[in-house]
Order: C-alpha cells, then sequence, then structure tokens
C-alpha cells in the first residue's frame, strides 16, 4: 500500500535524537531549531521522560475513562501549580484541533449560540469546526464550511466590538502569538479590551495555547504577557514531548455534565506519565525563564542582521521575516549548515527550538545562520 501523499518531505530520514540534536540515517547531525513543529518541549529523548514513559508502559499503559486513573488527577494539580490555574478544570484528548474542538463545544453548550470570531491568519487546526476557524479556505472542505465563523483583523478592537455586541457571538478564539499565522503578536491593550467585550457580551473567550503555550513564549502561557485570564485555555503540541495529546482547561464559570464531553484515549496512563514528566523536568530545569532568556538573546542578535526585514516574536517562538521568499535560505540551513527551521506563508522563517536549546546551541545557530547569509 501507499502513503497517502499529502506531506512535501525532505529526503531525509531522522532515526535519532537527543536534546537539542537529531541524527538521520547515516549518522549525520542536525540542530533541531524547529522541535518538529514546536512539539519537542524538553528535548528529545530525555532521561527522566524515557524513563517515566519505560516504567509506566511496563506497568498498563492503558484503560479506558470509566475508572479512576490517579495520573490524570497528578498532572492536573502539577499543570494547576505551574501555570497559576489550580482553580480551574482540565479535560484531555489527543491533538490540537480535538483542544479546540472541544472548547468550541463547551462555548456553544454554555451560551447556546454557534458562531465564532478569529483572527485573520488564524490556525486552529484541520478537522470539523476547528478548520473552519482557520483562515485558509485552501484546507476548508465544502462540508467544513458552514458559515459559523468570522475573520477579523488582529488587534483592532473595533472591529471585534462591532461584531459581538451583536450579541449572537458563541466564541473567540485568539492565538496570541500566531504560530502558522506568521509569528504575530497581539497587544496587551487588544487582548484586554477583548476581555471586557467578551464579559460584556456574554462571548466565551478562549486562548489557543497549542503552539505558543506552555512555556514557550517565556512565560507559562503567551496569553499571561497580556494581563488577562481566558475562559478556555487550550494545549497541545509540547505538553507531551511528542507523546500525541491535547487538553483543555476550563474556568469554573462551566459546571461539567456526564457525558457532554468524552474520548477514548483522551488522558490514558502513558500518555499522563509523558506529560508529568515534561513539567517535571521544566519546573527542574527552569525552561520557562530558559525560553525567556535563550530568546531575547536570539532575538537581540538576529536584529542585527541587515538582511532581515523584521524579527518578531516571544521567547523561543521567532519569526524572521525577509523581503524575497525564504525558500532557499530554509533549505541551505538544512542541507549545507545541518539546521532545521520552520516557515510561515513563503517570507516568515519561523524558529520554535527546544525549550532548553543553550546559549551555546543558539551561538551555534546564529554563526551558521551568518554563513547562509553571506
Ligand atoms: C495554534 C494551533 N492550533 C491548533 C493546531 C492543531 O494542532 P494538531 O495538529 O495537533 O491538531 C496547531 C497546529 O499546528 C496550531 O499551531
Amino acid at each position: 500500500m501507499k502513503l497517502y501523499d499529502v506531506y512535501p518531505l525532505f529526503d531525509i530520514n531522522i532515526v535519532k535524537g537527543k536534546g537539542c540534536h537529531v541524527w538521520d540515517d547515516k549518522g549525520q547531525e542536525y540542530l533541531d531549531l524547529y522541535g518538529g513543529h514546536a512539539v519537542i518541549s524538553i528535548g528529545h529523548a530525555h532521561p527522566h521522560y524515557v524513563d517515566m514513559i519505560s516504567k509506566q508502559v511496563a506497568e498498563l499503559g492503558f484503560y479506558s475513562n470509566s475508572v479512576i486513573n490517579k495520573l490524570q488527577q497528578e498532572l492536573a494539580d502539577r499543570l494547576g501549580e505551574l501555570s497559576g490555574y489550580d482553580d480551574y478544570q482540565f479535560f484531555l484528548i489527543n491533538s490540537g484541533a480535538e483542544a479546540n474542538e472541544n472548547a468550541l463545544k463547551l462555548a456553544s453548550f454554555y451560551n447556546g449560540r454557534t458562531r465564532v470570531l478569529v483572527q485573520e491568519k488564524a490556525f486552529h487546526g484541520r478537522t470539523s469546526l476547528a478548520v473552519e476557524a482557520t483562515h485558509n479556505p485552501k484546507i476548508i472542505a465544502p462540508i467544513n464550511a458552514n458559515g459559523h465563523v468570522t475573520y477579523l483583523p488582529m488587534n483592532n478592537l473595533s472591529a471585534w466590538e462591532t461584531e459581538l455586541a451583536k450579541g449572537d457571538v458563541c466564541a473567540v478564539m485568539i492565538e496570541c502569538i500566531q504560530g502558522v499565522g506568521g509569528i504575530r503578536l497581539v497587544t496587551s491593550e487588544f487582548m484586554q479590551g477583548l476581555r471586557a467585550l467578551c464579559d460584556k457580551y456574554d462571548t466565551v473567550l478562549i486562548c489557543d495555547e497549542i503552539q505558543c503555550g506552555y512555556g514557550r513564549s517565556g512565560k507559562f502561557f503567551a496569553h499571561q504577557h497580556t494581563g488577562i485570564r481566558p475562559d478556555v485555555i487550550t494545549v497541545a503540541k509540547g505538553i507531551g514531548n511528542g507523546f500525541p495529546m491535547g487538553g483543555v482547561l476550563i474556568s469554573p464559570k462551566f459546571t461539567p455534565v456526564y457525558g457532554q464531553l468524552g474520548t477514548t484515549f483522551g488522558g490514558n496512563h502513558l500518555a499522563c506519565a509523558a506529560a508529568i514528566a515534561v513539567l517535571d523536568v521544566m519546573k527542574q530545569e527552569k525552561l520557562v525563564d530558559n525560553a525567556a532568556k535563550v530568546g531575547a538573546y536570539l532575538m537581540e542578535e538576529l536584529k542585527k542582521f541587515p538582511q532581515i526585514k523584521e524579527v518578531r516574536g516571544q521567547g523561543l517562538m521567532i519569526g524572521m521575516e525577509f523581503e524575497e521568499p525564504i525558500k532557499d535560505i530554509r533549505r541551505n540551513l538544512l542541507f549545507e549548515q545541518k539546521v532545521f527551521t520552520g516557515v510561515s506563508g513563503t517570507n516568515v522563517i519561523r524558529l520554535l527550538p527546544p525549550l532548553c536549546l543553550t546559549m551555546e546551541e543558539a551561538d551555534v545557530f546564529l554563526a551558521r545562520f551568518k554563513k547562509v547569509l553571506a
């Protein structure tokens, strides 16, 4: 059987990883400034993570959500403590899109409405309502185009107020740092204004922290730079450091109802062991502070490159916009300098390294980047 060919692939077979480095099947080492789409948070093959998962799978990999799973509560307790949301409730699923589907579903159960506002260039996933909430007509199939979603300009509060004042908006879904959309940041004024408007019109404020969250921005959540608390927060990617998981943090104003949400795999024992290991390492190795420190250094140094039109970002979520398409720069970084980076659109290089990136590794990247731009 052939694979369904939807991914344009680099001709590289990665077989091993350690920290911020990966190796191909020929033994070639690469510096990983992309973390496989912002997924590797604590570094590849961290010993504590390997140990926790190995022990758990040897004990019990899975049992269903019809019995007590103490690991789920342990994970929720750790997350509450580290994120500052210990008064929230936690629901576990398997991916980012699924987290957003459940967040939107919760919002609609809450206020009975069906309209959603998102930012232009938003990316919220590839399924059902999550893909309709993604501002890219190429990936919205006719069956997903159900007229639920309005796309609005980022940081233009009056445009959002006009829509919210109609009184029919179920939820507002925001990436405080847009990932796929090109590393664009909301302003604190916008988020504070939006928070007040959502309260006024009984609209649910959802922050999609799937890419910008869990320490990447230099605070635990990216919205914590703006001084607001959303009603619902969605997480995925780095929370399992590669183990497929998603989660929804839900404010106390939502009352759970048996059977309203559910999943077969979500929050299984193995997934919880992976996520607890991630939080252990984030805490012990102070990875949120590290993301803030190394990210600030990288951005400062990158701003010195005259070839770059604009450097944007927070912590270890950095975008470099060029006047020209970056395809060749990215290829040269990968094939000549052995550095993995990401891309947004045609002109932006995206850096999403593991949060354990050291200053020395940042310097190695800067030196290799300089060679590519020379
Ligand atoms: C901000 C954001 N939301 C949602 C998603 C969807 O996550 P997943 O691919 O796990 O469904 C992504 C994935 O890139 C994302 O960046």
